[in-house]
């Protein structure tokens, strides 16, 4: 068996808590012989400012382009908010993403039967909510220049930010979509606001073009951007993949995640392009933040950073099996009743940060019996 290089980036607040969680079940998956790993382990974000006052070292990008899936789990808070803005924590995530060319972000929001009850929904809106949002990762308002904060004639100032994508960039985040739909429930609800922005407009144009060419067989909806905000909190089951741009991904993948009953429960996956091998760069990382008002304390939730390592078996490292085996695990400890303090609901006592790593290791050893 080939070892897995994987770089851990635990960055800043809860991130180093429940990255010594991942670090169990790496530990417990080489153990058991269902996979190997070769770690190598890096700072990001506030962390490696305060080493190299950067929010990512040479180095440690080095080591991300030449690992075979990069692990991270959170980086940011109030400590850095002093920092100029291109060594602000984020910018480090931010610099991964784009050098790595990490264009596709999975995000799923997939509802525990077990945990129905800590949604801000009803139980019936969300039992069994199974949905995939697609957001395009290196394109839009995140990256499009100008950007910037300019001091006017008037001495008033002026910031612009840009929103602007090519059709290239629409057509691959599409494709991903399309492709991911047809191993699932076959639909796809494309988002933009086309009927203000240009580049809804043309995201709308390619999307259609792109289903009419090559994926007739998937069922397609376009939704403006608001409305299916709202459609989200009104009947999420009538979603199954959702694809759109940088910005709605990022806010309407919050949304999403909480109607799973927490945002420590989401992990992600940020894919590159194949290359002629088939291979795909990649990165893994829960969708919360790195939580500062709770780090330190051990009560911080795991699961969206272990269900992050069990993406990476999945799309970097083809181990089905390990993936089941995490996914399993997870279902298995929440079924049994354990709770972290985020999921707790009505449960009468809730477990730390390390004590639900450690069931979930307990439970991968009978899931892997
Ligand atoms: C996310 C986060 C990041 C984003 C931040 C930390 C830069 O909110 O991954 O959703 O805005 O993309
Ligand atoms: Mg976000």
């Amino acid at each position: 068996m080939s070892a897995y290089k994987l770089l851990l980036l635990p960055g800043d607040g809860i991130g180093p808590e429940i990255s010594a969680e991942a670090e169990k079940v790496i530990a417990f998956l080489s153990q058991a012989g269902v996979a190997k790993f070769e770690i190598e382990r890096g700072l990001v974000g506030g962390a490696a400012y305060d080493a190299h006052k950067v929010a990512i070292s040479e180095s440690d990008m080095a080591l991300a382009q030449s690992a075979d899936a990069v692990l991270l789990a959170a980086v940011g808070g109030p400590k850095w908010d002093g920092v100029p803005y291109n060594v602000r924590p984020e910018a480090g995530l931010l610099r991964l993403r784009k050098d790595l060319a990490l264009f596709a972000n999975l995000r799923p929001a997939i509802c525990y039967p077990a945990l129905a009850d800590a949604s801000s929904l009803k139980r019936e809106l969300v039992d069994g909510l199974d949905i995939m949002i697609v957001r395009e990762l290196t394109g839009g308002v995140y990256f499009g220049e100008p950007k910037e904060i300019v001091t006017l004639e008037n001495g008033e100032k002026r910031a612009v930010d840009t929103q602007v994508y090519t059709t290239h960039e629409i057509e691959r985040i599409g494709r991903v979509a399309f492709e991911l739909a047809r191993k699932r429930r076959n639909k796809v609800t494309s988002s933009e606001k086309a009927n203000v922005m240009r580049t809804g407009y043309l995201w709308r144009e390619v999307i259609t073009a792109l289903h009419k060419r090559e994926y007739a067989d998937v069922q397609l909806e376009h939704m403006l951007a608001d409305a299916l905000g709202m459609q989200l909190v009104r009947w999420p089951k009538q979603f199954d993949v959702i694809v759109t741009d940088n910005l709605f991904g990022d806010m309407l993948s919050d949304e999403a995640a909480m109607l799973t009953g927490s945002l420590g429960m989401l992990p992600s996956a940020s894919l590159g392009a194949a290359d002629a091998n088939g291979k795909r760069k990649a990165m893994y990382e829960p969708c919360h933040g790195s939580a500062p008002d709770i780090a330190g304390k051990g009560i911080a939730n795991p699961i969206a950073m272990i269900g992050s390592l069990g993406m990476a078996m999945r799309y970097s490292f083809d181990n089905a099996k390990a993936a089941d085996a995490i996914d399993q695990a997870i279902a298995g400890v929440l079924g049994k009743g354990l709770r972290t303090i985020d999921i707790k609901g009505d449960a009468p006592s809730s477990i730390s940060t390390s004590q639900m790593g450690d069931a979930i290791v307990a439970e991968l050893k009978t899931v892997l019996k």
